[in-house]
Parts: C-alpha cells; structure tokens; sequence
C-alpha cells in the first residue's frame, strides 16, 4: 500500500480496464464503461488528480505489480467522498480492498473529516454488501452519467468518529498484512 505516483498511470488504467469490464458488463451500457474507461482513466485525467491537493490516492502492489488503486477527496471540512476503489478480480478476497479502504478512511480522518461517503451503482450487489459490511449505511440516491448513458447509484456513509470496524482507531495500520 502506497500512495500513487504519476510512474503508475499505466498500471493503473490496466487495472481499471479489466475491474471495469468484470464489473459492469452484466451491469452498465458499454458506451458508459467505455466512456469512463477512455476519459476518467486517460494519461492526463489521472495526472490532474494527482495535482488535486484535496485528494489522497492510494495502490496496492502484490507480485510486485499493481493490483488495485483508490482516492478519497475532501469535499467539504468536514465530510470527504471515496470516488474509486477498484481491485483486479484475480487478487478479490484476498483483503487488498479493505487495505485500500482503511488508507482511504486514515486520509479523511487526517484531513479532519467526520463522514465518509460515496456511491455505488445500485446493481453492483457485491459492493454494496461490502461497504455494508465496512460500517457504511445508505443515505440516498444519485444518478451517474457517462457516455449519453445514466445508472442508479445507491450514496452510502459512515461516521469516523465512533462506528465500529477499520476506522475506529485512529493510527491503526492501513493493511492487516
Ligand atoms: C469491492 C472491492 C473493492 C472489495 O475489495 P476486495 O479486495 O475484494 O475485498 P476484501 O478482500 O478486502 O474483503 C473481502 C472479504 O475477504 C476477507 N479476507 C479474505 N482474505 C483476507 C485477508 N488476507 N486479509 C483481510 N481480509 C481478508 C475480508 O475479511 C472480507 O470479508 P468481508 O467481506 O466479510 O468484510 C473489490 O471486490 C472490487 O474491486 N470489486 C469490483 C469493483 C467494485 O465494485 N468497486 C467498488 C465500486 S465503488
């Protein structure tokens, strides 16, 4: 685990090219996940957030390559969003995930953050549960538009303060590995 550095560009648009595709094929119009794939994922795209100085951006390497990458972005002082965290569906289930997921809340909380939110396509079931499972619980509904095409997004949250699971000690080790 390790923040992301302009060098990983490619590895991670590699990553994003598979998670995506196993991820949404059943789920989102190909134009949607093609048009995110080209322009969220593009050399420059991934450079300017690198330049956001609200944001934290995370990999995770295993087999000395990288397999999985999140950011998390102040939005308000007190309230930061996770905008993506993906893990090549090789190495799912092996915790990474939840790795990601802890550097990304240990970065909030540092900024000052008392609330984590982000959203999820309503049918990616599999991530919803997770999440779930990760102490975040639904607070409303959004749209997500890409490529002339929409899907519904379940927005989640969870407190940093006092709920149960990864967040609950502040300086606690951002991977169990
Ligand atoms: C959702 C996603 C990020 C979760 O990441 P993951 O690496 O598969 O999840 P983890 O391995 O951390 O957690 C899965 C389970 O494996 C368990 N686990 C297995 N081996 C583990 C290990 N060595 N260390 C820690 N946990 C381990 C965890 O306890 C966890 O159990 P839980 O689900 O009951 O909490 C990942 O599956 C993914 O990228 N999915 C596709 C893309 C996606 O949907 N992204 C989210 C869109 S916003």
């Amino acid at each position: 685990m390790r923040p992301r550095r302009a060098s990983d560009t490619r590895a991670v648009r590699r990553v994003a090219r598979r998670t995506w595709r196993a991820t949404y094929a059943r789920i989102a119009p190909a134009a949607l996940v093609a048009t995110v794939l080209r322009r969220g994922y593009a050399h420059e795209a991934l450079l300017r957030t690198l330049l956001d100085a609200a944001r934290d951006a995370f990999v995770v390497e295993a087999g000395g390559e990288v397999v999985g990458y999140a950011d998390a972005v102040l939005r308000t002082a007190a309230e930061a969003e996770v905008t993506r965290l993906y893990v090549r569906p090789d190495r799912q289930g092996a915790g990474l995930g939840r790795a990601l997921l802890l550097a990304c809340l240990s970065a909030a909380r540092r900024r000052g953050a008392a609330r984590v939110v982000l959203g999820v396509d309503r049918d990616n079931r599999r991530a919803v549960a997770w999440y779930r499972r990760q102490g975040f619980a639904p607070v409303g509904t959004d749209v997500f538009e890409a490529g002339g095409a929409s899907r519904p997004l379940v927005r989640l949250a969870r407190d940093l303060a006092d709920a149960p699971g990864p967040a609950s000690s502040p300086g606690a080790p951002v991977s169990r590995r």
